[in-house]
């Protein structure tokens, strides 16, 4: 008997567990505030498809006599608003991504705060889901928070809308309530381009409409919320797409195998496909489709599979595999949507690390060509981006990318950017199109070179970047130093920070944003001079690490000479020649350097110079020269 029943709890096990595995599953986002009945929308889906267990409903239970908000009855807000309360208090929120299934589907609800300080962590909630439910509270109609959200849905590329209208008890179930709703969403709705839009009248909190159709609203026939969600089919939507793989990993276990692994990324692939790597351009044809179990006759996106190929070409992590009738485009400039995550605001110029796909370059975004005001959807001037702003920027890469636009492929055509240094993501990204503006400039090639330029000089082109505090005493050294090469008949230019802001840079202040800007003109400068075989000298205060790297990754090997020209705050301020220190402690001069703005010394600069006073400017200097000569930029 006891061995009868095991198997019977077995069969049903497996039998259970293979249903479960083939259920479709359904990505979606709760859009709407607390206030909206959020919590209590997702309580009653949880509660309904029979996921609470039993020891936290009977706690619901208890809980909800205690709070009695509900009058004796169930709160299910309490089984969501516990987390809730804590996120929206703290400062580092994430998403909530709950999981329940019904008979026929599996769900990923993605919870997020509604307020706008929190649109960073609705654009992560959103940017893996399929469709959004959209909450309106019966009594208030569509507000600014509704038409934010909805945007930021459009935006983010999903296609299914459910507008639940909730609350309706509240409005005595009044169709002509629900209908006034419904129609200037809709108007709304058109103009941001939202398309598929059910609307379904609800109370979370009597049930209405969720899983039952409700004899409250004898007016509406459509589905309830959960038979819609459990049919909307999606799945098509990725299928249909033409085929694409980021390659995660190139498999090869032995001489015999050479296996390209990846999720797929959009599409469906079967052996006898013809396809195409990118960049490359290189082309073969699928031979079989390997996963853990058997090879397949098929896969789709979604699946994680390993592709062998007919022929044996280059492949490595980061190229793409498409379909060669439809590749994606290769490009290295692009606009951009750029929504800003991190506290620290963009700094146009500088270099970030953008990761697409399974793909990691580096990036530098321009000055943003506007930004969009997330209530109003109008566009207004900016120099920057600063925490949950969304603006369109052009972007550039160090070398070419295969992408397609988000709005044909999210995985393909989004990424996000990481800072250098932290390491942290500061943005999210959906790239739009690429910009064709350098196809149509062709580097010129010249006989005359810099080599050529330098030989005759008797000399080889470098660039000696002075960095320190303001008077520290960088311009006094850079202008010895240069009076020395000149005297030893050397061909020298000197670029100083002070100089160069009085004509090239002078539209530019001392904000972090306009020093960026201020030391990558410098550096496009200086590499221009190199070219033409000089010496270039530079006295900048130059406060960031990543743009004086930035400068020596634009420059050849050697060529770059960091002098960190090295003096304590207190004895920069007794040299207050300008009085600059005096007026910035008086509050006066904002973003003083060493004041009110930072300065971060250098790691492991080429010359290091004491310049507290111990030593004397000229023998710096000469510390500087002896450098220039033993390292070849000057003959001896
Ligand atoms: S940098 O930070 O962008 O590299 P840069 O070297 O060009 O600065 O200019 C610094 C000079 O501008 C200083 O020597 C000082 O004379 C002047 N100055 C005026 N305002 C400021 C400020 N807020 N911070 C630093 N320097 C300032």
């Amino acid at each position: 008997m006891a061995h009868a029943r095991t198997d019977l709890l077995a069969d049903d096990i497996d039998a259970y567990l293979l249903a479960h595995e083939h259920k479709s599953m359904l990505r979606f986002i709760t859009c709407g505030s607390v206030d909206d009945g959020k919590s209590t929308l997702i309580g009653r889906l949880l509660y309904d498809s029979k996921l609470v267990f039993e020891d936290h409903l009977a706690a619901l239970e208890a809980d909800s006599k205690k709070v009695g908000t509900q009058g004796g009855d169930i709160d299910f807000a309490l089984l969501v608003d516990g987390l809730a309360a804590e996120r929206e208090q703290g400062i580092t929120i994430d998403v909530a991504y709950r999981f329940f299934s019904t008979e026929r589907r599996k769900f990923v609800v993605a919870d997020t705060p509604g307020h706008e300080q929190y649109t960073r962590n609705m654009v992560t909630g959103a940017s893996t889901a399929e469709l959004a439910v959209i909450l309106i509270d019966a009594r208030k109609g569509v507000l600014t928070q509704t038409r934010r959200h909805s945007y930021l849905v459009s935006l983010l590329g999903i296609r299914h809308i459910v507008l639940a209208i909730n609350k309706l008890d509240l409005v005595d179930y009044s169709e002509e309530v629900f209908r006034r709703i419904e129609d200037a969403y809709q108007s709304f709705a058109k103009e941001i381009r939202l398309e598929r839009i059910m609307t379904i009248p609800i109370s979370a909190l009597r049930g209405d409409n969720i899983t039952e159709p409700s004899s409250n609203t004898p007016w509406y026939s459509g589905p309830t919320l959960i038979d819609h969600l459990e049919s909307i089919e999606i799945a098509d939507d990725t299928r249909s797409r033409p085929f694409r793989m980021p390659v995660q990993w190139v498999n090869r276990p032995n001489l015999d195998f050479r296996g390209f692994s990846g999720c797929i990324a959009g599409g469906t692939v079967r052996p006898g496909d013809r396809i195409r790597v990118l960049p490359s351009g290189l082309e073969s044809t699928v031979s079989r489709i390997v996963t853990y179990d058997a090879d397949l006759a098929e896969a789709v996106a979604g699946q994680s599979v390993t592709l062998t190929l007919a022929d044996e070409i280059d492949l490595s992590r980061g190229d793409v595999v498409a379909a060669a009738s439809r590749p994606p485009g290769v490009a290295d400039q692009f606009e951009a949507h750029v929504i800003w995550m991190a506290e620290e605001e963009l700094l146009p110029g500088r270099p970030y690390l953008l990761k697409i796909g399974t793909r990691t370059v580096a990036a530098t975004i321009e000055r943003p060509k506007y930004k969009v005001n997330v209530n109003t959807l109008e566009h207004t001037a900016a120099r920057t981006l600063g925490l949950n702003e969304i603006g369109v920027c052009n972007i550039h890469l160090d070398r070419p990318i295969p992408f397609d636009s988000y709005r044909d492929n999210r995985d393909t055509g989004g990424f996000i950017l990481v800072d250098r240094y932290t390491n942290n993501t500061v943005a999210a990204g959906l790239l739009n199109f690429a910009l064709r503006r350098a196809d149509n400039i062709h580097w010129q090639a010249v006989e005359v070179d810099k080599q050529a330029r330098a030989a005759i000089k008797h000399q080889r082109p470098a660039l000696i970047w002075f960095t320190g505090l303001s008077g520290s005493g960088k311009s006094t050294i850079a202008n010895l130093v240069e009076r020395e090469l000149h005297h030893l008949g050397r061909h020298t230019y000197l670029l100083d920070g002070d100089n160069i802001r009085h004509g090239l840079n002078k539209d530019l202040g001392f904000t972090d944003v306009d020093r960026v800007e201020n030391i990558r003109r410098t550096a496009e400068t200086a590499k221009l001079l190199l070219d033409a075989g000089i010496i270039v000298l530079a006295s900048f205060i130059s406060p960031f690490r990543a743009e004086r790297q930035m400068t020596r990754e634009l420059l050849e090997e050697g060529e770059f000479v960091e002098v960190f020209v090295d003096c304590p705050l207190d004895v920069a301020e007794t040299r207050d020649r300008k009085g600059l220190y005096a007026k910035a402690r008086r509050g006066e001069l904002v973003h003083f350097t060493g004041i009110d703005s930072p300065y971060e010394p250098p790691d492991s600069p080429e010359i290091h110079l004491d310049a507290s006073g111990a030593a004397s400017a000229e023998e710096s200097a000469q510390q500087v020269i002896s450098f220039i000569t033993a390292a070849g930029i000057i003959g001896s």
